[in-house]
């Protein structure tokens, strides 16, 4: 019976690079939609980037662009890694399009008509500066236990305490510095201490397959037992400024970046229908007969396994047929670091000339069904995928096709399949099937290598390059080698979810239409011509993964500066949730500090407040022989003075109306020629060869006043 089925992977957020962390779930996903594809379903992959909410405008502003200028950059960025990997999305949107804005206001709107959203006043702390609330983790200040300095609203990371950022001593905005006053403002949320979702909730988590185990019992901590009521109502809005949709009927409120992300996947998927003609309503309405998976990380349960669907009932929509979650990446046993190379960005990987399908089948080889992290042990990635996938699969083919090519004019004879390889592929085919099905990938390819030892085996019995130097063995060559090149394909046709582009690869090698999954019932008939073998993979080379490495030991303050952003979106809903992340950041602390050594934090760095300064004026200096005074426009009410020794290297004139950097927040120092108020960077050259002073310019676009960091 042919399936409908739905599939999305979470929605990335679009501030940051995909990294091999994140490719462990578009790889899976991507795994599975191949396999449901092979197997003749009518299966459909949508995904998109996250573009909304508060980071995503904190970070265009710093970079001084439109977050749509900011996000438009990004999705070329993910599309082309994506792509690089062989990840093939039916559709890959973004959650900023008039589909996704119509999809949310239409779930809005009907949980508002549901009596299900209230809006209550709620004190938030406020950036008098940046005018703007503040997100918890957008406050910083002295921990009430402990009194360590710059603690995140949220959490202590010294001591571990947890707290609200009411309970911070001298709390300051990590977005200006500025004190926060607290506000009030209207919120809106949708009441899922309601009867209706938490009993709904109670049912559908519970409810056969819908999740696996581990997630379901987490769930039924969160819900709590009968009656107990633990789920309180879930804070949906968020004050101007905001990057998102304004909720309507709320002029200056904005739905909080988590409500419209997961209806990013409808938008996703109604984008696709108006491309191909698709129904939407099969896949989403009520009755739909239609299957809908999502594949999240860990880290996202709370918002896929009870928000989403308690939106999505309460709406009238289906819900999800089953919701998989997965663990998280590791490098070598330890955390990804940038520090040791191992935060590896999806790009640097292709840059590096790594094929994307050596990762695809080893993160497939480790992959299980669990919510269990993952390990990539760089030493074991070069061993198996080069004993497995070139040492045994790869090796068939290359040890047999030279032989059909030179001596039988690249034609094939009869394929014995009474050979025991046969039957066992045969036998093992639907179990294979079924571990793909399950998500049970790391066991689908110990079978699948299984089976190629069988046919390594047998090729090592028939010992065809023997056959060949011996007077009469034609015959017997020709079925050998028949025989291992039929049975490669066999394998091949197993593979092909993990490898795309090399099935393709063999596929065209062997002169037959793309692979099917029932092609492994069938083999080629004799007198088939076969196309002259091309090597069809090479082997991993360690320099290629130590390079790699050192190419990713790249810039340690982006990391450090990205990570409070990031958390603040996935949001502190829930005390269990809270606790599982407080963990995890205590376990990045702990790590943080072990590789801090003779650097400093990103704290320090950002006590320099540098800006772009537009040279308004410049001229000589009476009786200085080596300062010229600048007026440096920085967007303040006038320019300020400043006194650069780079006499020797430049003529006043020509600095006027020029772009650089200035240090502004320089203590101001009175010199015999007036005051200095900051100082102007530059570069030199120690040894004075070339006498040479250069200040700074930045890219075209840069304003006057625009922090530097
Ligand atoms: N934007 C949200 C998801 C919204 S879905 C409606 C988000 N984005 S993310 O970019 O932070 O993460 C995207 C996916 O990648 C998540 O499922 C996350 O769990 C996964 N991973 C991110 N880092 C990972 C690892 N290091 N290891 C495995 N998966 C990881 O969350
Ligand atoms: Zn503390």
């Amino acid at each position: 019976m042919k399936r409908k089925i739905l599939v999305t992977s979470a929605l990335p957020y679009a501030n940051g690079s995909i990294h091999l962390g994140h490719l462990v779930e578009y790889i899976q996903t991507d795994i599975w939609v191949r396999f449901q594809k092979m197997r003749g379903h009518d299966c459909w992959y949508v995904c998109a980037d996250d573009t909304h909410g508060t980071p995503i405008m904190l970070r265009a502003q710093n970079e001084g662009i439109t977050p749509e200028a900011l996000i438009e950059r990004v999705y070329g960025e993910h599309t082309r890694d994506f792509a690089g990997f062989l990840v093939g999305f039916d559709n890959y949107y973004s959650t900023n399009t008039p589909e996704t804005r119509r999809c949310a206001e239409d779930i809005y709107g009907k949980l508002q008509a549901a009596s299900l959203i209230e809006v209550r006043s709620i004190e938030q702390f406020y950036d008098p500066v940046k005018e703007m609330f503040l997100p918890d983790r957008f406050i910083k200040g002295e921990c009430p236990k402990c009194g360590a300095k710059d603690q995140y609203g949220d959490n202590c990371e010294v001591c571990g305490a947890a707290y609200t950022p009411n309970d911070l001593k001298d709390p300051y905005s990590a977005v200006s510095g500025a004190k926060p006053e607290m506000r009030s403002s209207d919120h809106y949320f949708f009441k899922l201490s309601d009867p209706r979702c938490q009993d709904f909730l109670r049912r559908w988590t519970r409810e056969e397959g819908r999740l696996q185990p581990e997630a379901a019992n987490k769930m039924q901590e969160w819900l709590g037992a009968e009656g107990e009521n633990k789920l309180t109502d879930w804070d949906i809005s968020r004050d101007a400024p905001y990057f998102g949709f304004e909720i309507p009927g709320a002029p200056g409120k904005y739905f909080y970046v988590w409500l419209d992300a997961p209806i990013g996947y409808m938008g996703s998927f109604a984008n696709l229908c108006e491309k191909n003609g698709l129904d939407f309503n099969e896949y989403w309405a009520k009755d739909s007969q239609a299957e809908l998976y999502h594949f999240i990380g860990k880290d996202i349960l709370y918002f896929h396994a009870l928000f989403w669907p308690a939106e999505l009932e309460q709406a009238g929509f289906r819900t999800p047929t089953k919701v998989f979650a997965h663990g998280f990446l590791t490098v070598d046993g330890q955390k990804m670091s940038k520090s040791r190379g191992t935060f590896i960005t999806a790009e640097s990987y292709l840059k590096q000339g790594l094929n994307p399908e050596w990762l695809r089948y080893y993160f497939a080889a480790k992959l299980t069904n669990t919510l269990e992290d993952i390990d990539l042990s760089l030493p074991d990635f070069t061993a198996r995928v080069n004993s497995d996938l070139v040492g045994k699969y790869v090796n068939i083919a290359s040890r047999a096709a030279g032989f059909i090519a030179k001596r039988f004019n690249g034609q094939l004879a009869v394929a014995d399949q009474s050979l025991a390889p046969y039957a066992a592929i045969r036998e093992a085919a639907p179990r294979i099937a079924e571990y793909y099905e399950n998500r049970e990938f790391g066991r689908a390819l110990r079978e699948i290598m299984a089976l190629a030892d069988g046919v390594n085996q047998y090729v090592d019995t028939v010992k065809p390059w023997e056959l060949a130097k011996q007077e009469g063995q034609d015959p017997a060559l020709h079925a050998a080698c028949t025989n291992a090149l039929n049975l490669f394909r066999l394998l091949t046709v197993l593979l092909k979810p993990v490898l795309p582009v090399l099935a393709d690869k063999v596929a065209a090698f062997l002169n037959v239409a793309p692979f099917a999954w029932d092609d492994v019932n069938a083999v080629l008939a004799a007198g088939h011509a076969i196309q002259p073998y091309e090597h069809l993979m090479t082997r991993i080379d360690p320099k290629l993964v130590e390079a790699l490495v050192e190419a990713n030991k790249a810039s340690l303050a982006p990391a450090v500066a990205a990570a409070p952003a990031k958390a603040a979106e996935k949001g502190a809903e829930h005390s269990q949730q809270r606790h599982a992340e407080k963990q995890q950041k205590e376990a990045q602390v702990a790590q943080a500090a072990a590789e801090t050594g003779p650097h400093i934090s990103i704290d320090d760095f950002m006590k320099v407040d540098l800006r772009i300064a537009k040279i308004v004026d410049a001229s000589h200096v009476e009786g200085a022989d080596k300062l010229i005074r600048l007026q440096l426009d920085i967007g303040e009410e006038k320019p300020r003075q400043v006194f650069a020794g780079i006499k020797s290297a430049y003529d006043p004139a020509a600095l006027v109306g020029r772009l650089t950097v200035m240090v502004a927040n320089l203590v101001p120092r009175k010199m015999k020629f007036g005051m200095s108020e900051g100082m102007v960077l530059a570069a030199s050259d120690p040894e004075g060869k070339t006498g040479g002073l250069y200040i700074l310019s930045p890219d075209a676009g840069a304003q006057p006043g625009m922090r530097v960091k």
